[in-house]
């Protein structure tokens, strides 16, 4: 899949899909709108310090590598299964500014990306990362999470990761009070999730976005 490096309106980078005509994160802001929705709406609101974390998509490893930091800084402990049967090329996740935005080593970034898949690999004394290259609808797992980070390319764009088959897997892989958040907030999202047994809360998007969506399961 061809994809071309672009900036975002906060200064950080993203990639643009031209065959979907999509890009992996918001122009107002990727490292913005990640903040927004998977840190402070995902991670933060868990309250908890032992966090099991499912993200669906890794793409250019923007929230694992936003996650891996607030580990370091909040002494948090956290299993990261990330998602991604379309990696990117190393030329392609090198040239993205990520680290030096947010001030942490690079090495951290690449080493997230080189990672080996389905194999459990310690990056930090309490960041284990499991990178899966599989797509949700095969992944099959033992395990359970307190948070989904539910990152699919848009429903117009890729509509199949927005069905209810997909939303049932992501019910089951949810802990008890565990919950999904996603950047969509799409009225036929919401009601997808509602049938499958979550409890919706709409939050306030990032800027460019008027709302998001926490889905909990009780
Ligand atoms: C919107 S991008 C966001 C990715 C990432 N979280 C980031 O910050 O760059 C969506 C990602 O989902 C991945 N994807 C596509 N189909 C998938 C599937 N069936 N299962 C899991 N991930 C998939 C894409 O390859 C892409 O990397």
């Amino acid at each position: 899949m061809k994809k071309q490096l672009i900036i975002t309106k906060d200064g950080s980078h993203s990639l643009f899909v031209p065959g979907l005509n999509e890009t992996y994160h918001s122009k107002n802001g990727a490292i913005t709108e990640a903040k927004h929705v998977f840190i402070k709406n995902g991670l933060l609101a868990a309250n908890k310090n032992k966090v099991n974390i499912l993200e669906v998509g890794f793409g250019t490893g923007l929230n694992a590598l936003l996650t891996l930091q607030k580990t370091k800084q909040q002494n948090l402990n956290i299993f990261y299964n990330s998602l991604e049967p379309h990696p990117l090329e190393k030329q392609e996740y090198i040239k993205l500014n990520f680290a030096v935005l947010l001030n942490c080593p690079q090495e951290d970034f690449i080493n997230l990306h080189k990672s080996g898949w389905g194999k459990e690999i310690k990056l930090s004394e309490n960041f284990t990362l499991y990178k899966t290259e599989e797509s949700v609808r095969n992944f099959e797992t033992e395990k359970k999470f307190d948070i989904i980070y539910f990152d699919a390319f848009a429903p117009e764009k890729q509509t199949e990761m927005w069905t209810k088959t997909v939303f049932e897997k992501m019910y089951f892989l949810l802990k008890e009070n565990g919950f999904l958040v996603t950047y969509c907030a799409k009225g036929v999202v919401k009601r997808t999730l509602k049938s499958v047994g979550l409890e919706v809360e709409t939050l306030e998007g990032p800027p460019g976005k008027r709302e998001m969506i926490r889905a909990n399961k009780k």
